[in-house]
């Protein structure tokens, strides 16, 4: 297949036999449901499982809303909204917000922050446009995501009428607990379901990132059939020294027992940083608890040479790197020959700005290894829609087998909890009324 790569010979790490075997025989458990967090593995078999219909709904739904609105807001917060954004940012012309002549809708996102300015400001820019909403939450009770859900509705109701809000607000949410649910049947929104097996972060693949993706005008298709490739190639019964999802497993796990406990997911491709932010929390809230885990961290090269560089050729010795490289950018501009070369650039004139830009790469893939940086580089033929499928679905098998060699149970996510418990308690929520208290003697 025309795929995703994987390489690790710059990370330092010697396969040896028992590592192996704790690769496979994690991606076995994974397989067979025997480990922490079965009841979660919905995403495994998702895209060999997603049919053709099933595709041809969200297409319709999102015709739907591309032909009658000229914003859709995607309200959603973690794993309700990194995967969209991380496929979509992917694929989309780098100022595409600016632009006048788009042919599908501006995607624009809510529900993920709780800043009141931004909230304002959302509103006030959506008085001049006719808009739509896809509402994520699994659980449907998200604080985040539920406030800007109740302000935008009310809003799409007040400016384009109560018919046209039902008809152009999309509920994806649990089969049948929580707010949303109950709303979106109390108001009639065309709504879909996420599986109770499929856990926040595991659904890019699932309703919560297909509609907003093919609402932004992208190939959902080629997106799953990407994945289901990957899923083929990951499978538990490929060997070891086929499979990239044990390698990459296997190789964190190394370098983690070796002292590095930070990874930094890089790339030299701004459209990539979404796709960081997404891995972000697909690894941090998998791997990090129980006092373990592998601290996700993200940088945007070269830009962060020019700010995290220091830190990473010569601050603690602590991290690794996986670099996301694309092969083949989609287009091509020259660097133009100057008479009078002022700027000393004529030495690269007549050079693609991606020859430079692999330059770049490779001389800081370089520097990073001789300053005791080991380096894990995922190659992508391309920024498409199957290159992307199969590097979501090859993340998210490698985190499942990389949280059993781990030993924790990569699909809960307990410590989420805390924050929510002392904020609604400070807000003096029903319910929490002896931890108000509480919190009250202690501010
Ligand atoms: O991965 C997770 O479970 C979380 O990031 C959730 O996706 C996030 O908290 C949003 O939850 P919900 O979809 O229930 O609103």
């Amino acid at each position: 297949m025309n795929s995703i790569t994987l390489n690790v010979e710059r990370a330092g790490v010697e396969f040896l036999p028992e590592i192996k075997a704790k690769a496979k025989a994690a991606c076995e458990l994974l397989h067979r449901g025997g480990g922490a967090g079965s009841d979660f593995l919905g995403w495994l078999r998702l895209p060999s499982e997603t049919t053709a219909d099933f595709l041809e709904d969200i297409k319709q739904t999102a015709r739907l809303l591309q032909s009658e609105c000229e914003i859709v807001v995607v309200i959603g917060i973690g794993g309700s909204y990194l995967g969209a954004r991380a496929v979509i940012d992917a694929l989309s012309g780098a100022f595409h917000t600016i632009m006048s002549n788009r042919r599908y809708p501006q995607i624009i996102y809510a529900g993920h922050n709780i800043g009141e300015d931004y909230l304002f400001e959302l509103q006030e820019l959506l008085k001049e446009h006719k808009f739509g909403i896809i509402s994520i939450s699994k659980s449907g009770t998200t604080t985040e995501p539920a406030l800007a859900f109740r302000l935008l509705r009310r809003q799409l109701e007040a400016q384009q009428g109560k018919e046209a809000a039902r008809r152009l607000t999309v509920a994806i949410t649990d089969k049948s607990r929580g707010a949303l649910k109950t709303l979106a049947d109390r108001k009639g929104y065309k709504s879909y379901v996420i599986e109770d097996n499929i856990g926040g972060r595991f659904s890019v693949l699932s309703p919560v990132g297909l509609l907003p993706i093919a609402t932004a005008g992208f190939d959902v298709d080629r997106l799953i059939e990407g994945a289901r490739q990957m899923e083929a190639a990951t499978d538990s019964s490929v060997d070891f020294e086929q499979n990239m999802a044990m390698q990459y497993a296997a190789t964190r796990n190394i370098l983690y027992t070796k002292g590095k406990k930070i990874e930094v997911l890089a790339n030299f491709n701004p459209k990539l940083h979404y796709i960081s932010e997404w891995w972000k929390q697909l690894y941090g809230e998998s791997e990090g608890k129980e006092g373990r885990g592998i601290f996700p961290a993200a940088l945007d090269f070269t830009t962060d040479l020019h700010s995290m560089g220091q830190y990473m050729q010569e601050g603690e010795r602590i991290m690794f790197e996986t670099v996301i490289s694309v092969a083949n950018p989609n287009r091509q501009l020259i660097v133009p020959t100057d008479d009078d070369d002022l700027d000393g650039l004529n030495f690269i004139a007549d050079q693609r700005i991606d020859y430079i830009n692999k330059m770049a790469e490779l001389g800081t893939m370089i520097a990073h290894v001789d300053g005791g940086v080991p380096n894990i580089k995922i190659s992508l033929p391309r920024l498409d829609e199957l290159s992307l499928g199969q590097l979501l679905y090859f993340f998210e098998k490698a985190c499942g087998i990389s949280g059993y060699m781990l030993g924790v149970n990569p699909f809960d996510q307990p410590g989420v909890e805390a924050y929510k418990k002392n904020m609604f308690a400070l807000l003096n929520k029903p319910g929490y009324e002896a931890g108000h208290k509480a919190m009250m003697e202690r501010i």
